[in-house]
């Protein structure tokens, strides 16, 4: 296979968000093919912590850990931790931290990896090979449980109709690779839907259901950016790009929440001043509207046309601990 390259979104971007600067400590929330940390690392003369779920993100990304000795250190895990991966090399606040949410292209375009309808491969869809795969979802979990996935994560309207031609096509024989499950989507939503006006494939919305399920990437969202305002110092920047309208939704509250951006309570309703619910707000928002890449990113990188970046500047403000909020149907 040819050898895959990921070209970073947004770059530009999120490094003037980031704003380098010599002995400064940074943290990459999600390495992938090492497109951020290299640009942090060039930018100045700053140490650059970098995470990955991804045990061949990380395998590939030790050239670069050579490259920049003593300057950056590759962290296998989650971002939903980062804190405590931090905490682990001594670290209890950095200066700036970039998010950019979602896979890679390493993960998407190789086959093995099952996160594409358009080659065959098996059903896996796990960033880091570990725990339940997409292939465990779709042939053991219950119809209705199917069906929540595909219109919670995947906001698939036909989700009932495609979760009964699983169940029904799974009990002829298990469905193992992604074309198999591709062909039984298509099949659902009738070949008028699959060639029809809607320019996107019929089961694009159900692999990203499936994908954001098997990796819990809602729950990391919401976990990670908590992890993020407890580490980032006072004046600390923080940056995320997202790829689709559940993460940017996401991004977005926990932004206005934390910057006191909110609507105000009513009479009936006052805000909540319960001690350790609100403090004060913990980040400042650079600027209100989200930052969309322009034309010229998109016409060589057409997979950058959904990005959308969000930054923000910690304030002195205590943070509030981390709660863990049930998520999955
Ligand atoms: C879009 S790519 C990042 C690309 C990177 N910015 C670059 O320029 O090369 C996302 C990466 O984040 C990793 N990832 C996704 N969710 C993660 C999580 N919750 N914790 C750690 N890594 C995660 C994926 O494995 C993938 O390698």
């Amino acid at each position: 296979m040819a050898e895959i390259k990921h070209t970073p979104v947004m770059l530009a971007e999120v490094i003037e968000a980031l704003s380098p600067k010599d002995g400064e400590i940074y943290v990459d929330g999600t390495f992938g093919g090492g497109g951020y940390a290299k640009a942090i690392l060039e930018a100045a003369d700053c140490k650059v912590y970098a995470i990955d779920r991804d045990p061949e993100a990380i395998s590939r990304g030790r050239v670069l850990e050579k490259e920049f000795e003593g300057r950056l250190k590759l962290l296998p895990g989650c971002f939903s931790e980062m804190d405590v991966l931090l905490e682990g090399q001594g670290e209890d606040k950095v200066d700036g931290i970039a998010l950019d949410i979602g896979v890679s292209s390493h993960q998407l375009e190789d086959p093995e990896r099952g996160f594409s309808f358009i080659k065959e491969g098996p059903l896996d869809m796990r960033m880091s090979r570990q725990g339940v795969s997409a292939a465990d979802v779709v042939n053991t979990f219950e119809e209705k449980a199917l069906a929540d996935i595909f219109y919670r994560y995947g906001e698939e309207h036909a989700s009932r109709r495609i979760a009964r031609a699983i169940t029904r096509a799974r009990a002829e024989k298990p469905i193992e690779t992604t074309t198999d499950l591709a062909k039984i989507i298509v099949s659902a939503v009738g070949a008028k839907k699959a060639r029809g006006a809607s320019r996107i494939h019929p089961a694009t919305k159900v692999f990203q259901a499936l994908r954001i399920y098997v990796n819990r990437e809602l729950e990391e969202l919401r976990l990670g950016l908590q992890a993020a305002v407890s580490l980032l110092r006072d004046g600390g920047r923080l940056c995320v790009v997202s790829f689709h309208s559940l993460e940017d939704r996401l991004v977005k509250k926990f932004f206005n929440e934390n910057s006191g951006n909110i609507p105000q309570g009513s009479r009936h309703s006052p805000p909540d001043a319960t001690p350790g619910k609100w403090r004060g707000p913990t980040l400042i928002l650079k600027r209100r509207k989200v930052l969309k890449p322009g034309k010229e990113e998109i016409a060589t990188n057409p997979r950058a046309r959904s990005a959308r970046l969000r930054t923000a500047i910690r304030t002195a403000e205590k943070s509030i601990p981390a709660t863990v909020s049930p998520e999955r149907p």
